[in-house]
């Protein structure tokens, strides 16, 4: 039989992982644009992900007969449904789909409407109104941009004037663009995140194991918000229980309120949770994995991703899925001098060429090969060092042991992924 081809769409440390998983599947695999982990193992062209028209012609002319989307942008670009009309098999969803990522006033608007629990919230199209609300609401309150803001349009605010600068920022100075037209107001909500993916396809839905990101910079959850640095599975806090609720109260009933509006969704939904005495909230939906969290989840299931990501792509049956239920995996990004406010490109990475025991995959985010053959970071997450073990004390020590190997000037990287599910037994596994 003719092996898949798979175009892979993206350049971080998720599409590394999500190559790596395909091509451990035994497909060929060629990733768009890729970075300097992926150019070593697979093709690359250099297309940005966000040039759809360019991505389907590509597509077409290296006989793709699966395309695999790693970021959002595409996707509510309408990537899936060009790909779609043009016979291509995609992994991720139509644009209309892409909406629940696109515009949070549109997604909170669809939670409200299938009374799926997420916080209060108001949508704004005003400073003024905006700012009367949030005056009457009080502190804590929480201001985000309605479009896609590169994971920076969401203020916490814990005071009043913080919450007022926010919507000034994003609405009067458009610091985001159009991203900030419109504006979410919204209840804070408290309790632990967890990050849930479905994979869905035409008429069923597969729950991952649940992984818990670390947001912020610093260790002990201290500093700025970041796109994630570093993840471990299976989230204890998410019991079998909780899970439950999550498929009943919010999951089933978001595929059903697309399914009445006449939207196919195809592709994996990601829930970021806020889960409150193993009562789960919406914080936001995703359509697209999460990043550190895929480099969690390519180790736990392997094979059975790419098998999931091609049955929901081909609007075929679930596929029967495997994952060791012993195995846990936690994942550390490494990044690079001034990340989150301000990366340096151009450092050389050292240590890259020692060998790895089998059980650790460094998957490239933001680096570059230069002429001389030696990589540098390109960017912010420059690389996440993962590693599955029977415990999550096991993979953390085997994690550790390889970042302790690489460096270069300026990294830095949380020390204490996981610190919770390894200090309190309620973060456990049941
Ligand atoms: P979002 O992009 O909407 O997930 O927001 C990014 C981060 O902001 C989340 O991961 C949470 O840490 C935080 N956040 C967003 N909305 C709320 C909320 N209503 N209450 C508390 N924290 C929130
Ligand atoms: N790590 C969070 C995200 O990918 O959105």
């Amino acid at each position: 039989m003719k092996r898949d081809k798979v175009l892979v769409v993206g350049s971080g440390a998720r599409e590394h992982a999500l190559a790596w998983a395909i091509a451990g599947a035994g497909c060929d695999v060629v990733v768009a644009p890729g970075n300097g982990g992926t150019h070593a193992a697979w093709p690359g062209v250099d297309i940005t992900a966000s040039a759809i028209d360019k991505i389907g012609q590509f597509s077409r002319e290296i006989g793709a007969n699966l395309v695999v989307v790693g970021p959002e942008l595409p996707l509510t670009l309408g990537l899936a449904d060009l790909l779609e009309e043009s016979g291509i098999a995609v992994f991720g969803p139509r644009q209309q789909g892409a909406q629940l990522e696109g515009s949070k006033a549109f997604m909170k608007r669809f939670l409200a409407r299938h009374r799926i629990p997420t916080a209060p919230f108001q949508v704004f199209e005003s400073a003024a109104n905006a700012i009367e609300f949030i005056r009457q609401r009080g502190a804590p309150i929480v201001v985000k941009a309605d479009g896609l803001a590169g994971g920076k349009g969401v203020v916490v605010a814990s005071t009043v004037d913080e919450a007022i600068e926010a919507v000034d920022a994003m609405m009067v100075r458009r610091v985001f663009g159009d991203a900030g037209r419109t504006l979410v107001i919204e209840d804070l909500l408290v309790g632990h995140e967890a990050s849930f993916h479905v994979v869905c396809g035409d008429g069923w839905a597969v729950p991952l194991t649940a992984v818990q990101d670390h947001k912020r910079v610093f260790d002990s959850d201290l500093g700025p918000n970041t796109g994630g640095m570093g993840a471990y599975g299976p989230a204890g806090l998410v019991t079998p229980a909780v899970r439950d609720r999550v498929m009943d109260r919010i999951v089933m009933p978001t595929l059903e309120g697309l399914r009445a509006d006449g939207v196919k969704f195809r592709g994996v939904l990601f829930v970021g949770l806020m889960i409150d005495r193993g009562e789960p909230s919406v914080l936001e939906f995703n359509v697209r994995f999460g990043d550190p969290e895929t480099c969690v989840l390519a180790p736990l299931y392997g094979d059975s991703l790419f098998d999931l990501m091609r049955a929901s792509a081909r609007g075929e049956p679930a596929p029967k899925i495997t994952r060791a239920p012993d195995q846990h995996a936690l994942a550390v990004v490494m990044a690079s001098h001034g990340y989150p406010a301000s990366p340096r490109v151009g450092d050389v990475i050292h240590g890259l060429d020692e060998a790895l025991p089998r059980n650790v995959q460094i998957f490239h985010g933001s680096t570059a090969t230069r002429a001389d053959g030696s990589i540098a970071t390109a960017g912010g997450r420059v690389l996440t060092i993962a590693a599955s073990a029977s415990t999550l004390a096991a993979a953390r020590l085997s994690a550790y042991h390889t970042v302790s190997a690489i460096r270069w000037d300026g990294e830095h990287h949380r020390s204490d992924i996981a610190y919770q599910a390894l200090s309190t037994p309620s973060f456990l596994p049941v």
